[in-house]
């Protein structure tokens, strides 16, 4: 191979791999559009259980470990402590649906599939990583 060729496969290289760093910075672990948020060192028997239950129901919009993706908001914000955002809120939302009012990602839609108790396990899920992240 010729030397000036060997210098442009260097560059494309070397372009390639600046493009995959800046891709791995702008999209966080794991993939989607959401904030980085701090995990308790462990998680509440109920809020293991929440977990699941929040996975099944509410990551799509709210993203994993309620980071949220660009179809609903993080809830791992201070909007949603719970001097703001009562437990009551979160009942309400996942049975009634809420009305967008804090954002522009458009309605939430009732969650048909949470019953009451699943939302009470979610609840205690979403509080646990938000104290881990100081939101109290
Ligand atoms: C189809 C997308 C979608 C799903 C699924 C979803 N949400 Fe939401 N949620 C949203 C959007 C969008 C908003 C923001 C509305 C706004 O602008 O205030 C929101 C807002 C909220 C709020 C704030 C309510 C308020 O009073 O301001 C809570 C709490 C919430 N969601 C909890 C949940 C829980 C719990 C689940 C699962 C059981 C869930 N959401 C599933 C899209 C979704």
């Amino acid at each position: 191979m010729k030397r000036s060729s060997l210098i442009l496969l260097a560059i494309a290289v070397g372009a390639g791999l600046g493009i995959a760093a800046v891709r791995w910075t702008q999209s966080p672990p794991g993939g989607g559009t959401g904030i980085a948020v701090k995990l308790p060192d462990r998680f509440s028997q109920s809020a293991t259980a929440g977990r699941d239950l929040f996975d099944a129901n509410c990551k799509l919009c709210h993203g994993s470990n309620g980071a949220g993706t660009d179809q609903g908001p993080t809830l791992i914000h201070k909007v949603y402590e719970p001097n703001h955002h009562t437990d009551q809120a979160f009942y309400r939302a996942a049975q009634l649906g809420v009305r967008a009012h804090h954002w522009r990602f458009g309605n939430m839609p009732p969650v048909a599939g949470a019953t009451r108790d699943d939302v009470g396990l979610i609840i205690r899920y979403v509080r646990e990583i938000q104290r881990a992240n100081g939101i109290y």
